[in-house]
C-alpha cells in the first residue's frame, strides 16, 4: 500500500518516490525498472545526473500506462533564462521520451544571476501553461529565494525540493514552506550524503537513537528515517541501485512511529548540512554544458 499527497495545484503526488542521482546512466533502467515493479510510481530525475533517458526506457518497458507513473526532473543552471528553459524542457522531454513532465523544477537558486533563475522560472511557468508540465517547482532555495521568487513571479511553486534527513532538518524552511503552500520534498532522505562524507561514522544509517527505534518495530533504520518523513508530511526520495535496498525502501507503510519515536528523531537535527551551501552555487563553480541528447 502507498499514500499521495497533493499539490497546491490539485495534482496527486506519491509520498514516497525513487531517485536516481549519481545512479550511473548504465544501471539507471534496471534500477528504475526495480522500483517500478516494487510499486514505487514516481522518479525523481535531472538533466544534470545524464540518466534521463535511462528513465524514460524503464517507464517504457514496464507496461504501465504513462498516468500511472509521476515523472519529476530538473533543470540545470547552465540553461537558466526564459529561452534557455524553454530549451531545456526540450532537451529533458526528448531524453525521457516524454511529451508531458508531472513536474518540471528548477535545480538550484542562482544567487549571483537570480534575474536569469527568473527567467527560467517564467518559462516553467509558460511551459505549465502550455500543458508540458503538470506542476512546477524549485530545488534548494533557502527563504531569501523563494520570497524573491514569490515577488517576482505569479504561480507558486508546487514543490522545494531540499536536503531532509535527521541529521539536517531545515525546520524553519519547511515552515516556511508549508505556509505558502509549497510542499517540501525531502533528498538524501535516508541521511545517503552523511555516509558519502569521510567522516562516515557520524552516518545516520549508524545512529544508534535510529538504531534503537528500528529494532523495537524490527525495521531498518532507512525504514525508520523513511517513516518518520512520512508521517512528518514530508514528501520523500531515496536512491538506491541494489533490488533488495530498493524493496526495503518500499516497505514502510505497514507500521507506526509513536510521537515519542518522532521527537527523539526530530532532536537529532546538527544543523549542519551535507550537500552545497546553496550561495556558492555559482556558474563559474558549477556549470556544465547539459548535452542535446
Ligand atoms: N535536488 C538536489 O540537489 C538533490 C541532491 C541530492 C539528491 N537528490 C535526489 O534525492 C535522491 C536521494 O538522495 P541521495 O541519493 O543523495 O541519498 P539517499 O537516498 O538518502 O541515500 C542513498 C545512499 O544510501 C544507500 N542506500 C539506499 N538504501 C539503503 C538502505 N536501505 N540501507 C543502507 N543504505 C542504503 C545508497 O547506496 P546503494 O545505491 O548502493 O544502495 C546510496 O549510497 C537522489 O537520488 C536524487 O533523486 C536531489
Amino acid at each position: 500500500m502507498t499514500q499521495n499527497l497533493t499539490l497546491n495545484n490539485g495534482i496527486e503526488i506519491p509520498a514516497l518516490g525513487f531517485g536516481v542521482f549519481q545512479t550511473p546512466p548504465a544501471e539507471t533502467t534496471e534500477a528504475v525498472a526495480a522500483a517500478l515493479s516494487t510499486g514505487y510510481r514516481l522518479i525523481d530525475t535531472a538533466a544534470a545526473y545524464g540518466n534521463e533517458r535511462g528513465v524514460g526506457d524503464a517507464l517504457r518497458e514496464s507496461g504501465l500506462t504513462r498516468d500511472d507513473v509521476f515523472i519529476e526532473s530538473k533543470v540545470w543552471i547552465s540553461d537558466y533564462g526564459y529561452e534557455e528553459t524553454l530549451h531545456a524542457f526540450e532537451k529533458s522531454s526528448r531524453k525521457l521520451g516524454l511529451d508531458v513532465l508531472d513536474l518540471f523544477i528548477l535545480h538550484q537558486a542562482l544567487p549571483s544571476a537570480f534575474d536569469a533563475t527568473i527567467g527560467a522560472y517564467k518559462a516553467l511557468e509558460t511551459l505549465l501553461a502550455e500543458g508540458k508540465v503538470r506542476a512546477i517547482g524549485v530545488s534548494n532555495f533557502m527563504i531569501e529565494h523563494l520570497t524573491a521568487l514569490l515577488e517576482q513571479t505569479t504561480i507558486v511553486p508546487a514543490v522545494n525540493q531540499i536536503e531532509v534527513h535527521p541529521y539536517f532538518q531545515q525546520r524553519e524552511l519547511r515552515s516556511f514552506a508549508a505556509e505558502r503552500g509549497i510542499l517540501t520534498q525531502a533528498w538524501s532522505p535516508i541521511g545517503g550524503i552523511t555516509s558519502y562524507r569521510p567522516d562516515s561514522a557520524k552516518s545516520t544509517f549508524t545512529d544508534p537513537v535510529i538504531l534503537e527505534i528500528a529494532g523495537a518495530h524490527s525495521k531498518s533504520a532507512a525504514q525508520v528515517m523513511l517513516r518518520w518523513h512520512i508521517q512528518s508530511g514530508v514528501q520523500a526520495i531515496p536512491k538506491s541501485v541494489k533490488p533488495a535496498r530498493i524493496a526495503e525502501n518500499f516497505d514502510v507503510f505497514d507500521f507506526e512511529l509513536s510521537a515519542d519515536e518522532i521527537a527523539r528523531i526530530d532532536a537529532l537535527d546538527t544543523g549542519v548540512r551535507g550537500g552545497p551551501e546553496p550561495e556558492v552555487i555559482t556558474l563559474e563553480t558549477f556549470g556544465r554544458e547539459i548535452p542535446e541528447d
